[in-house]
């Protein structure tokens, strides 16, 4: 069943105009998220970057790039999977976002996961895995582990910008892929 497609452009708008921290104030555009309200997958990042923050649409530059790229090798992409971020509006100089920044912000993430419901939530890197799978995550130990809450699957994968950083750590993300399409095989029922 699709999402409230009111409610969540009303969150949308609400995002757009938000002024809960003091990114709004250096933000060009709040990244709010893309992709289809029945995606029974969901990816999350952390923040947006340069491109992102111009643009408005998540994962747009080099890292958007790789992220398209490790979607297709497990026949996803941004038709089937609705793509958001923890926070909405670009930290500047790239950095992480701060605790008090995330927790202004996470509120328009668990609404969006609210209303479209999906089957795997899929986080990219360290900081969307502690914000939602569990505090202390150890990107490096952790990726590629399953848990479910309340019905729904967690996984982690290094954030494509890692990935670009240090290539050596590809082969473990492909393992990951390919375990997360096992799931996607076993708990979604309209995306393959
Ligand atoms: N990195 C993120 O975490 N999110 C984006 O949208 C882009 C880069």
């Amino acid at each position: 069943m699709s999402a409230d497609v009111k409610a969540f452009e009303a969150l949308r708008d609400r995002c757009a105009r938000c002024r809960a921290c003091g990114l709004s104030s250096v933000r060009t555009k709040s990244v709010f998220g893309v992709g289809p309200l029945d995606a029974e997958i969901m990816l999350v990042g952390e923040g947006p970057g340069q491109q992102e923050d111009l643009t408005g649409e998540p994962f747009v530059g080099a890292a958007g790039k790789l992220l398209d790229d490790m979607l297709s090798i497990i026949d996803l992409g941004r038709d089937n999977c609705y793509i958001a971020n923890i926070v909405k509006c670009r930290p500047p100089g790239n950095r992480d976002p701060m605790p008090q920044e995330q927790d202004a912000c996470i509120g328009y993430l668990t609404e969006q996961i609210r209303l479209i419901q999906p089957k795997i939530i899929i986080c990219l890197g360290r900081i969307s895995a502690q914000r939602l799978i569990h505090e202390s995550f150890r990107i490096t130990r952790e990726h590629g582990t399953w848990t479910e809450q309340n019905g729904v699957w967690y996984t982690a994968i290094y954030h494509p910008s890692a990935l670009l950083r240090d290539p050596s750590k590809r082969p473990e993300t492909f393992r990951d892929l390919l375990s997360i399409r096992e799931r996607v095989r076993e708990v979604c029922e309209r995306t393959y």
